[in-house]
This record gives structure tokens, sequence and C-alpha cells, in this order.
């Protein structure tokens, strides 16, 4: 494949990241930088974030053209994550492009972050093209869309109050574990017993009908509640611990649960079983093991690595890629927006 070399520019949240893709999907160089600064804070620090960026930047992009085997001149364009997201650090990315397509006189591609996850499987998998059922759970979305073709998005729900990995984040933060939550609560889930607990499954009843309001919503604070209630309820006369990994695991069912019952709506009421699932939550196995199992036998399961599915410079440049080819190229006054948008999205009609 002869396409365009592109940079692509990640630092919405706490990875620093870049990557040299030829278009539309070899991976030629990819450097992640996870900030481990805010370990000691337990959730990210907006203001760390964009400091940490500003210091690793440079050094990120140098690692992945290196590994490319290029230089800065054999770009042919340069895309980044311009929201949503942290503005400090959203900026930084943005600067760090526009400066660069500036310099090399390169167009400059600015890119969705939701919208990067959903390119994030194709890298991986050569059957991730649309039409799909597209699930994206990330720390900060919830998204459920049907996907008939890259650029339109049909949103059948969201959610209406915390994000699954948000979620993740919180109840992991109850059960003292650190911080990203969702990988600290897949470990102790894996020992523990998902039915001990019975937690509910919010916004999820049997008579619901497409159409109703609640039909592909979701929501994840009153699931976050239960578990401060049950921890309350331990704690007030014995202790924690030998409850933890067994709360952690009735925890990740219910979730994975709400998600795959949600999508698998979907999947029926669009007649398409071919499920993309994006964003840092699909990292998740309990959540991929119960997709895969539902979607069987006829279905599939569209998701890519650990590494691609969470957050990455390879997706950037991915969409930014999908975004060039048609022609779509920012002006250098382009700016990051912390609520940018989704390109494309329309709420699908019940
Ligand atoms: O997409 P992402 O890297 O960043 C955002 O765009 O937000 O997603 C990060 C989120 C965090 O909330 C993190 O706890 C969650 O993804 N996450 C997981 C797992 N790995 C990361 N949630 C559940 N299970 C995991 N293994
Ligand atoms: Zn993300």
């Amino acid at each position: 494949m002869s396409g365009p070399l592109i940079l692509g520019l990640e630092t919405s949240c706490d990875e620093t990241s870049a990557a040299v893709l030829k278009a539309p999907d070899t991976l030629k160089g990819h450097v992640i930088y996870s900030q481990d600064e805010h370990a000691l804070y337990g959730g990210v620090v907006p203001e760390i974030a964009a400091r940490a960026h500003v210091q690793r930047i440079d050094d990120v992009v140098d690692r992945a053209l290196e590994e490319a085997g290029c230089v800065m001149s054999d770009l042919d364009a340069v895309a980044v994550t311009a929201g949503p997201g942290l503005i400090g650090a959203l900026l930084v990315g943005v600067c760090w492009a526009k400066a660069a397509a500036f310099a090399l006189q390169r167009p400059l591609v600015t890119v969705h972050h939701m919208e990067a996850h959903l390119f994030a499987p194709s890298l991986e998998n050569p059957e991730a093209v649309p039409p799909f059922v597209a699930l994206l759970v990330s720390g900060g979305h919830t998204l459920l869309l049907y996907v008939p073709e890259w650029g339109t998005y049909h949103l059948l729900g969201q959610t209406r109050d915390d994000a699954a990995g948000e979620a993740f984040d919180k109840v992991a933060r109850l059960l003292g574990m650190p911080y990203p939550g969702g990988p600290a609560i897949e470990a102790a889930a894996s020992r523990g017993d998902p039915a001990r607990f019975q937690l509910p499954r919010p916004m999820l009843r049997a008579n619901q009908r497409p159409g109703d309001d609640d039909f592909y919503d979701f929501s994840f604070s009153g699931l976050k509640t239960a578990v401060v209630n049950l921890v309350s309820e331990i704690e007030a006369d014995r202790s924690l611990d030998p409850d933890k990994e067994d709360i952690a695991a009735s925890f990740q069912e219910a979730v994975a649960d709400v998600l795959t019952e949600k999508t698998m709506r979907a999947v029926e009421e669009k007649d398409c079983a071919h499920v993309l699932l994006g964003g840092g939550v699909a990292a998740n196995g309990r959540l991929r093991e119960a997709l895969a199992k539902r979607l069987e036998p006829d279905g599939l399961l569209l998701t890519g690595s650990p590494r691609l599915s969470l957050d990455n410079g390879a997706m950037v440049a991915r969409a930014g890629a999908f975004r060039l080819e048609r022609g779509e190229v920012a002006s250098l006054d382009a700016s990051a927006d912390p609520n940018l948008a989704f390109p494309g999205l329309v709420k699908a009609s019940a």
C-alpha cells in the first residue's frame, strides 16, 4: 500500500503517544508513554498531565520516528487528537502538531478521540469495517452506535451519568485499589466469585422496548452507590479485605452484563451481528468473553489488543488517514476543544 505517511499524536488525558502510520493501516512506529505521575493522587491531575506531556512529547515522537526508520521530513501529514479531553493536555498535542505541520508545510488533521477509538480495531483486524454495531467504552464515554459506513454514526444510547471506565475507577478507589481502576478490578475479580453479591443492573428491564428512552441508555452511578452501601455495611462489623475480590467480581459482572445486554439489543434490532468493541474498557477480558459468547455462532466480535484499545497515537493516525482521504484538513488556527462534537454523529430515530 502506498498511502501517505502520517504522524498521529495523542495527548488528551494521561498517555503521551505518537505513531507513524503508512495509511491506511500499516503501523511503522508506535510509542506510548503512560504517565505514572498520577498514581499518588488516585486519579488524573489535569495540570500534572499537561506538564508531563510537555516534558515527554519530543522524546516520544523521536522514538516513534526512529522505530519507523524515518525522519520528520518524510511525513506527509500530522494528525492530532483535538478533543474531547483535558484542555491543557489536548493543547500540548495540538500546538505541537500545528508547529510541525507549519514547519514541514504538510496538512494538519484534527481527530475526535472517540472516532479514533472506533478506528483502532481496524489496525489489527481487516474485518473491522462497517456495517457494525459499536460499543465504545472509556474513562469519559459510553456510547452505543450503529455504523453503516465510516463517517456516519447513529447514536443509539449513551450513559446518563458516569462512563463505564469511570465506574471501574471509582469502585477501585472505594476498594483501596490503585488508579487506573479497570486493570486492578479485573485482576482482583479473577480470584473472586461474581455471584456472591447481587448488584443492580441499572437501566436494564426485560420489558423495555425499542423507542423507550432507556432501551439503549446506560447509567453507572447507581451501581457505584450500591457498592458504596455494600462496603459500608460490611465495614460496620468486619474488615473489608476478605470480601474485596468477590465485590470486584460481582461489580465487573454487573457492568459486563448491562453492556452486553444492551449491545445485543442493537444487534437484534439492526440485524447486524458484527460488533466493534473499543475504548479502554475494551481491554477487559470478562467483557470481551461475555460479548463474544453471546455473538456465537454467527456473530463476530471486532476488537483490538489491549495496547490499541487504550489511548494511543496509532488510532489517531488511523482516524486521521480517513479524514485526510476525505480532504478534511484543519487550518493552522484550529484549536483544542474539550467538548468536541463527534463528527458524523446523529441521534438514531427510534
Ligand atoms: O480509552 P482510555 O484509555 O482513556 C479514555 O479515553 O478515558 O480508557 C481508560 C479507562 C479507565 O477508566 C480504565 O480504568 C479503563 O479504561 N480500563 C479498564 C481496563 N483497562 C482500562 N476497565 C476495565 N477493565 C480493564 N482491564
Ligand atoms: Zn480514550
